[in-house]
């Protein structure tokens, strides 16, 4: 994979992927900025190294092709603005973006408000090429998908990983490729089809596999069994849970104290409730506790995490979830195989 730092960037406008696809409040508030965060020391760079001009792109949801109002990444740029201390200048349309020539950092709308983006449309990604010289790929959270800001720009442009994308892929890759056992992974949280599928693959990598979240819940009443040798451990109490009881937090607290290596993505419950919060914090308690090697990611999950001490005490925190797990499961991504 090409880095950052093989790429000529001085004198060019750099059209930079990052994945701020953040977790709202109610009040359409970011929850967790951390995904904001690690993405702008690639933007200092940039303009550090003699770029003329940074173009951000990134999406927001699902909000499969059409423009709504509550998907705008406008108040996102806003806030990310004030972390970056630099005006980020925000457009609607392609056209305008590509106008204007003055702004050193400028952002284009919500991606997915273009059906070419999720369809990896080749003339889409073309319009998105033509914003800039060099291309920089600092969206690992989005990696595995197939979208034409992901795969379609680097057969375009110049390219390469993001400072942040290329510590990613280097921690995940390393922790995994020969893990200390046993190797716990716990999942839970609301993606579930995703997460189904990435089960059968991490039953056969994985030495245990601890479930909870809505994950768990359609798991049981589904009836499934996975293929691998992992051993599937799901909550005592049943499914239908808002949240895993005091039984099943011990029992899973147990299998991470004695891991070797432990990867968590998903919360334990519906989080966004203040009742419903004891589990996915015990298992933080639990993750932050255990001398194994950790990785934690997932935009659900750290938007459900906030004792921030705990965080020092985790080898590494990701800012992707699925493509965390897609990662561990194919030891690449589409979004890798495109910087090479
Ligand atoms: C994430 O939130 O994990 C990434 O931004 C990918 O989002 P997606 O599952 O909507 O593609």
């Amino acid at each position: 994979m090409r880095i950052l730092e093989q790429l000529d960037v001085a004198g060019k406008r750099v059209v930079v992927r990052v994945d701020w696809n953040v977790t709202l409040g109610r009040t359409l508030e970011i929850v967790d900025d951390m995904r904001i965060g690690k993405t702008l020391p690639t933007t200092r760079y940039l303009l550090e190294h003699g770029a003329t001009q940074v173009i951000l792109l990134a999406h927001l949801g699902k909000p499969g092709g059409k423009a709504v109002t509550e998907l705008s990444l406008a108040p996102v740029a806003k806030y990310a603005e004030t972390l970056l201390g630099e005006e980020i200048k925000f457009w609607s349309s392609v056209a305008e973006c590509q106008s204007d020539t003055v702004s050193r950092v400028k952002m284009l709308e919500n991606l997915r408000f273009w059906p070419g983006e999720e369809a990896n449309d080749l003339e889409f990604a073309k319009q998105l090429a033509n914003l800039g010289d060099v291309y920089v790929d600092e969206a690992f959270g989005e990696a595995h998908r197939q979208a034409a800001s992901i795969v379609g720009i680097p057969k375009l442009l110049p390219s390469a990983a993001g400072l942040w994308f290329a510590t990613e892929v280097e921690k995940i890759t390393k922790a995994v490729a020969r893990p200390e056992r046993p190797f716990v992974v716990v999942m839970g949280g609301a993606k579930v089809d995703d997460k189904i599928k990435l089960l059968e693959a991490l039953s056969q990598k994985a030495d245990v596999i601890l479930l909870g979240g809505k994950l768990a819940n359609e798991f049981v009443s589904r009836g499934m069994k996975l293929a691998g040798t992992a051993r599937v451990i799901t909550p005592v109490e049943g499914s239908n849970l808002l949240d895993i009881g005091e039984e099943t937090q011990r029992l899973f607290t147990a299998e991470i104290m004695q891991a070797g290596t432990v990867v968590w993505n998903g919360p334990m419950g519906k989080v966004e409730d203040m009742a419903y919060q004891a589990g996915t914090d015990a298992m933080f308690v639990a993750v932050a506790e255990t001398p194994a090697y950790t990785l934690v990611g997932g935009g659900d999950t750290l938007a459900a995490l906030h004792d921030e001490g705990h965080f020092e005490r985790i080898d590494h925190i990701s800012t992707g979830g699925g493509a965390m797990l897609a990662l561990i499961e194919k030891g690449t991504l589409p979004g890798i195989e495109a910087l090479r």
